[in-house]
């Protein structure tokens, strides 16, 4: 029987969700059929402050009211208030900001203005990454949907991720060295045109398994792009505004990016997103005759509502929160981890956490229908996760709650988790081998 979700619309993503959801509070998603589930996605990691958060709707309710939407020129008091907002939020000399809606729009702009800026055109991104899915940002997205599309970009390069786990250059063991990163830059090097313009980097690589970069990683990139005259965007989508336990994620160690892309934790759920840089690059992009002139540039209805987000984060203390219940939460699936031989490594940073699924932790056989069987399970008892790649697999769980999480709402995941790899395996043993 055809699914009446999938008679209007055009399946994006494959299939959709085998439910259909009324409203959201907090941590928690209720269905039609009147199920609650526990919110580990956040949205699409957007929903930092938690579903239905007062403070969003109040201050949507207010732009509804005065100002929803203006010519691209004519500038708002919330769009102001919310450019001043972040260039005072990051470190100098990061002070100049553009208004726009979503990620992949706002790496774009990041690397327009990082192509106007140097006169050259060459970006290097790292494998498993990913930055968004229209054309220009897909070209240095390396984790997934470049076939079947036509030509990318010229002078879209890989460098291989610091993937401790399952070393990409066969170098280290569990604890990155960063060699990867030296081989990536010599690979460029070689490949180059002597164009090279920059480099884009998540701090933590989510959509590509939860990487969690060694410590001096973004550092040393910072001296290698120096050495090439190459600038260093980083794209902070799922990873600004606090989820790793810091403002930014650029901050874990003290390197300064020259252009930041922040997206979906801004709005909190409504699409906001900015690019930010500092004044001279804005000064001479602005003398080049930078143009990016879309319909929702400068918006005042999303940049209210980025002004509560920001509000929020910091009267609620989240920040702290998510490196607090970040590392509950840690330790919670490592306490697990014994009890399950398919638990092959658990990984993160603040609320951002990967479990990667093996046939055994010897082998460390990538088991992808075990992850989907299990995300599959859990949301069945309750509790909503994304199962996102590694590498050529699908066998990493991601797990994003809400900053606002509890601690009795993290220990309830653990149960649903722990209980639906027990059913699963129970089910169907075959499960435990590789895929
Ligand atoms: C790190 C990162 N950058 C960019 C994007 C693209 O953002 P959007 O889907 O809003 O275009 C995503 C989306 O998942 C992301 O995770």
């Amino acid at each position: 029987m055809e699914d009446e979700r999938e008679r209007f619309l055009i399946r994006y993503a494959g299939g959709f969700a085998p439910l259909v959801v009324d409203r959201a509070e907090g941590a928690w998603i209720e269905t039609r059929d009147g199920r609650r589930v526990l919110d580990f996605t956040s949205g699409q990691i957007c929903s930092t402050l938690g579903h239905g958060h007062p403070r969003i709707g109040a201050a949507l309710q207010r732009a509804l009211d005065e100002l929803i939407h203006l010519s691209s020129w004519m500038l708002s008091e919330p769009v102001l208030a919310l450019a001043e907002r972040l260039a005072r939020l990051f470190p100098d000399p990061l002070e100049k900001v553009i208004l726009l809606n979503t990620g992949s729009e706002a790496n774009e702009v990041a690397l327009k203005l990082a192509k106007l800026h140097t006169g050259r055109f060459e970006v290097a991104g790292l494998t498993r990454s990913f930055h968004g899915l229209l054309t220009g940002i897909a070209s240095v997205n390396f984790s997934m949907a470049h076939a079947g599309y036509g030509p990318l970009l010229p002078g879209a390069f890989a460098i291989p991720a610091p993937y401790a786990y399952r070393c990409p250059i066969r170098h280290c063991d569990g604890a990155c060295d960063c060699a990867c990163l030296e081989v990536g830059f010599e690979l460029l090097d070689q490949q180059s045109v002597g164009s090279l313009c920059a480099l884009i980097a998540e701090p933590v690589l989510s959509t590509g398994g939860v990487i969690v970069p060694p410590d001096g990683y973004l550092p040393r990139a910072r001296e290698l792009c120096d050495a090439r005259g190459m600038l260093l965007v980083v794209d902070e989508a799922q990873t600004g505004f606090g989820r790793l336990g810091t403002m930014f994620g650029f901050e874990h160690d003290g390197v300064l990016p020259d252009l930041v892309a922040v997206s979906k934790t801004l709005g909190g759920g409504i699409p906001l997103a900015a690019t930010v840089t500092s004044a001279a690059i804005e000064e001479d992009c602005v003398a080049k005759g930078f143009l990016h002139v879309t319909s929702h540039v400068s918006d005042p209805l999303p940049a209210a509502a980025g002004l509560a987000v920001l509000d929020v984060i910091d009267e609620e203390g989240l920040v702290e929160r998510a490196r607090e219940r970040g590392g509950y939460l840690l330790r919670r699936l490592r306490e697990l981890q014994p009890e399950h031989e398919q638990i092959g490594d658990v990984r993160g940073r603040g609320l951002l956490v990967g479990v990667e699924l093996v046939a055994d932790r010897e082998s460390k056989a990538p088991a992808d229908e075990l992850g989907t069987a299990l995300t599959a399970e859990s949301l069945r008892r309750g509790l909503s996760m994304n199962i996102v790649r590694a590498g050529a697999s699908a066998n990493c769980l991601r797990l994003a709650p809400p900053l606002t999480i509890s601690e009795a709402e993290i220990d309830a995941a653990i149960e649903i988790l722990d209980a639906s790899l027990r059913a699963v395996l129970g089910a169907r043993p075959e499960l435990a081998a590789a895929r």
